[in-house]
């Protein structure tokens, strides 16, 4: 498969004459994480909703971190952070593998992670943790707000920008270049080693494909005996043409390694 690595650059911003001296760079994000106003977690949302790396009672959260493993390696071993989550069709459960890769990766102390609810038709991720106070991400992208008013920092590296209300015309919003500013004002201030993003279906909207070019890679969720080896091929060709596809997610298989006596 022919791959293309796309990031997200803003070619202005990244003269080196602009450039801050690492550490000061490293000191001022360190003063926006400690900035960041705490997340309340709702222990009732995340157990309904099965967010079992939060608190890693239910053994369920070891494939969340063998997931977090490898995605940790294949991000650096090519100097990637950005992942976009899709799916072919709704509902095949990006925002629970979001989440549950979010806290996964919040117990690596030595990585901090951004997860932003960019599915702007349908937000879930504030309703998924129970998050009351969360911002807009509409206005987040148009720069109309800063990261210290649209993240809630979980612990010392997870931060988690909920989106309180959908937006309209949301695939204009998503290729826009205040989009692109915004995200790259985000990465300067924050520094983070991994950003996740919750993005919406991809076989209903142009939402995903507009937001592409501002991700390193994807990760494709398939729920097991609803999404169709058509679906998944369609998305993977077309994924494929424009970003790094990391691979498929088996999502709510039933047969599980435990069955196999793991
Ligand atoms: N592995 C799983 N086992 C059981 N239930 C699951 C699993 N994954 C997701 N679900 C449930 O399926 C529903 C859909 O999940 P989720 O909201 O994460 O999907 P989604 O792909 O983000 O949906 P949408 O396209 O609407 O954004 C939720 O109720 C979620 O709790
Ligand atoms: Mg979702």
């Amino acid at each position: 498969m022919e791959q293309t690595v796309v990031s997200a650059q803003n070619p202005a911003a990244h003269r080196d004459g602009d450039r801050m001296p690492v550490s000061r760079s490293q000191e001022l994000s360190q003063i926006a994480w400690d900035a960041l106003s705490p997340l309340v977690i709702d222990h009732d949302a995340i157990a309904r909703n099965r967010i079992v790396t939060a608190n890693r009672s239910d053994t369920a959260h070891v494939a969340f971190d063998m997931l977090r493993t490898k995605l940790l390696q294949e991000l650096r071993q090519n100097n990637w952070t950005s992942v976009a989550i899709t799916s072919p069709t709704p509902g095949c459960g990006k925002t629970f593998v979001a989440a549950n890769l979010a806290f996964s990766l919040a117990n690596q102390k030595d990585c901090r992670t951004l997860l932003l609810d960019l599915d702007l038709r349908r937000p879930q991720v504030g309703k998924t943790l129970g998050i009351k106070n969360a911002a807009s991400m509409e206005s987040f992208l148009k720069g109309e707000i800063e990261v210290g008013d649209t993240f809630l920092r979980h612990e010392e590296n997870l931060a988690i920008a909920a989106n309180r209300k959908p937006a309209q015309f949301s695939a204009e919003l998503l290729q826009s270049t205040a989009s692109t500013d915004a995200l790259f004002e985000m990465k300067q201030r924050m520094m983070p080693d991994i950003i996740l993003f919750d993005l919406p279906p991809m076989l209903s909207t142009d939402d995903v494909l507009a937001f592409l070019p501002n991700v390193d890679c994807v990760i494709l969720v398939a729920a097991a005996e609803h999404s169709t080896l058509a679906e998944v091929d369609v998305c993977e060709h077309s994924l494929a043409a424009k970003a790094n596809v990391l691979g498929v997610v088996l999502n709510k298989c039933k047969f599980t390694p435990e069955k196999y006596g793991y």
